[in-house]
């Protein structure tokens, strides 16, 4: 560690020591004048980040190879009731450390993640009357970089409110960006915008960009604790500020000192695969917190859940109600002759009516309906070595569901359950707390108030040995590192748009994005696995659009622990190849590879299961036909594989012929070169089955 303050060492005496003393200070002093500025590299020295403090006001700036990322953007707090912590700062103390570990995931897309940084920690004292000190912490990688304000214990710092956080992001020219609108009524539900920079609207993260000279941008936050979600607005130009979701009255955080901010991150790669491939979030968690996670274990699910979105079924009462114990026992027969682990049961539970996304008070996470025999299907299910998959929809009324949320999960413990799917169905500001005086106020379900609930839940969840599936929840900022019962969410738009989306449900491009945008951030619950994409016996006006192959690559290319079987079982029987693929893609892996990537047209990645020499493949494309000679580098030296591979036909086409799928087998070893072939909206997915040494 070295610490930049050092007073003259090599003095003669006290009198030499007080000399230095004062020299040292009078240097400092002079250092801010002269806007001295502090530079910190990643390990490779690809990137550089530049701290100033000129005439006492903070701002950094980022270098790739010398060629600017940020220029110099502003940092700092404004408060209420207190003058803004933004400056003038005196500098105290900057400290510098590598920091070099490989760690081990306890499930993931890599089992070895090396964690690798050069650190520079900034610590200012306000020159004014308050002398309120923060410090600012910069870790720089070679895949990008993050940092963090640390607010110390202090005298003139206590309990305070953040008004606003300067923090700035001063990109350098009008990138080709891809994005959602953030404050919008459906949350992080919606398709991705694509526009120059300059024609951006205040956006969620991760938000991903290209510059003109073809580097891959993201920024995007880490460790999200009890602080609010960062938007970034666009201020003029090319510039961004942080913008976090407020409480009902304003206020962005409240909190006190001692405590840090969320890291905010900026992923940093020449191609976009490489962003796909960076652990820089999950490497600015803190490690596990879970002393015995044997427990915790990836899985696939099927469950009671695609049959009420074509409406076959109903979640409420009545004589279409999906969740019986008949239905049940049906679904868990299917888990138990397949090996699927879990069987989510929606709409098990008191509460369900027509209206349930609007009167969620009335829910009990605790009684079954009448027609379903909870402890019998718990029991059945764990007789035929299959669990359930609990569910929690609480169309966002939190204090009831607070109020009954441990019952819930004693129960669900009690009765073998292991992975509990939440929902917080609700429009973006719907989230309410009574205040002491009976006041309802509203809050975001990304603001700060929901960010400490499903904290809470997630320490609560824990404690019963639950896994969590989180919808409608907050977006992922790598928490399951610490937390590795926090296994995957939605929050974005999935599968389910195709059963009733109004706007004909994902485009064959939609998923072309979310490998690059929303998959940064974390597992994604989207639920592939639609064999009867037109489902015209229940929803002739929606189908899903792409084909059958490209349906299949979505178990490698959306990573998740939990995947689901979404389809029907009476589905599944109609289609024996697919369903094969479908059993036996992991959900755990060794490593992850990009062999293409091009953002919104296609990508194809390759990842090793964890239990075995196997690697699967998942290409995908847009409404283009391609076709790519990959090279299976990747591969074991010495092994022979078998590739089975599920294609689309030549005549295949996402809109024509969505079902023009084909199998076919191959012997290949590595550095054997292989041609994959995607029709228009297509894809193929292929499974090297290693048979030899
Ligand atoms: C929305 C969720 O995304 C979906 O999966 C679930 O079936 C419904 N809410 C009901 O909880």
């Amino acid at each position: 560690m070295e610490q930049f303050v050092i007073i003259g060492n090599n003095s003669n005496g006290e009198l030499m020591n007080l000399l230095s003393l004062l020299l040292s200070i009078l240097f400092l002093n002079t250092t801010f004048e002269m806007n001295q500025s502090r530079t910190v590299d990643s390990p490779s020295g690809i990137h550089t980040v530049t701290f100033e403090i000129p005439d006492g006001y903070p701002q950094y700036s980022v270098e790739r190879d010398g060629q600017p990322i940020l220029n110099p953007s502003l940092l700092g707090f404004e408060l209420q009731g207190a003058p803004d912590l933004s400056g003038p700062f005196a500098l105290i103390s900057i400290e510098t450390r590598t920091f070099d570990e490989t760690w081990t995931q306890i499930w993931g897309e890599k089992k070895h993640i090396r964690n690798h940084f050069n650190e520079l920690k900034i610590d200012l004292r306000e020159t004014g009357e308050l002398e309120r000190e923060l410090s600012i912490i910069f870790r720089v990688f070679d895949d990008g970089i993050g940092f963090r304000y640390e607010f110390p214990e202090q005298e003139n710092l206590k309990e305070f409110n953040i008004l606003d956080e300067l923090t700035e992001f001063n990109l350098t020219g009008d990138h080709t960006t891809w994005w959602i609108g953030a404050y919008q009524w459906n949350r992080f539900e919606y398709l991705t915008e694509e526009t120059p920079l300059s024609k951006a609207d205040t956006v969620h993260t991760p938000f991903t960009m290209r510059t003109e000279n073809g580097l891959y941008l993201s920024i995007h936050e880490a460790a999200l604790v009890d602080y609010s979600t960062m938007t970034l607005e666009r201020t003029e130009g090319y510039s961004l500020k942080a913008n976090l979701m407020p409480w009902h009255d304003g206020i962005r955080v409240r909190t006190s000192a001692p405590t840090v901010t969320p890291w905010r991150t900026i992923q940093i790669a020449d191609n976009p695969g490489d962003l796909i491939t960076s652990y820089l979030i999950l490497n600015l968690n803190e490690p596990n917190k879970l002393e015995d996670t044997s427990w915790i274990k990836p899985a696939k699910y099927v469950g009671i859940w695609w049959e009420m979105h074509l409406d076959k079924s109903t979640w409420g009462p009545g004589p279409n109600h999906g969740a019986t114990t008949e239905n049940t026992k049906r679904y868990i027969d299917f888990a138990a002759e397949h090996g699927f682990d879990h069987v989510l049961v929606e709409g098990w539970n008191v509460g369900w009516d027509e209206n349930w996304y609007e009167s969620g008070a009335v829910f009990s996470f605790t009684e079954p309906m009448e027609d379903f025999d909870l402890e019998a299907m718990a029991q059945y299910a764990l007789d035929s070595g299959v669990r359930l998959m609990g569910h929690h929809e609480n169309s966002a009324t939190i204090e009831h569901y607070e109020a009954q949320v441990e019952d819930g999960f004693k129960l669900y413990n009690e009765l073998g359950i292991r992975a509990v799917k939440t929902g917080y169905v609700g429009h973006g500001q719907e989230i309410f707390w009574t205040d002491e005086e009976g006041y309802r106020n509203y809050e975001w379900h990304h603001g700060q108030h929901m960010v400490r609930h499903h904290q809470q839940i997630v320490e609560l969840a824990a404690e019963y040995k639950i896994m969590l599936n989180v919808h409608e929840g907050v977006k992922d900022t790598g928490l399951r590192r610490t937390w590795p019962n926090l296994m995957t969410r939605e929050v974005a738009r999935g599968q389910e748009y195709n059963a009733w989306g109004e706007d004909q449900g994902n485009p064959p491009n939609h998923v072309l994005y979310l490998p690059f945008t929303r998959n940064l951030a974390g597992p994604f619950d989207y639920t592939p696995g639609i064999v009867d994409l037109l489902f015209d016996e229940y929803r002739p006006d929606n189908r899903v659009n792409h084909t059958l192959a490209k349906e299949l690559a979505l178990y490698v290319v959306i990573y998740s622990p939990l995947h689901m079987a979404a389809d029907l079982p009476e589905n599944y029987e109609k289609y024996p190849e697919p369903l094969r693929f479908i059993k036996d893609v992991p959900v755990d892996w060794y490593d992850t590879q990009v062999l293409n990537a091009d953002v919104g047209q296609y990508v194809t990645i390759v990842r090793k299961d964890i239990n075995s020499d196997d690697w699967y493949l998942g290409s995908i494309t847009d409404e283009e036909p391609r076709s790519f000679v990959i090279d299976l580098h990747f591969l074991e030296e010495g092994l022979e594989y078998i590739a089975e591979i599920y294609r689309d036909t030549d005549d295949a086409h996402w809109e024509t012929n969505p079902y023009g799928f084909e199998t076919a087998e191959l012997t290949v070893k590595k550095g054997d070169r292989f041609t994959l072939t995607l029709s228009p909206g297509g894809g193929q997915a292929i499974r090297f089955k290693a048979v030899s040494e």
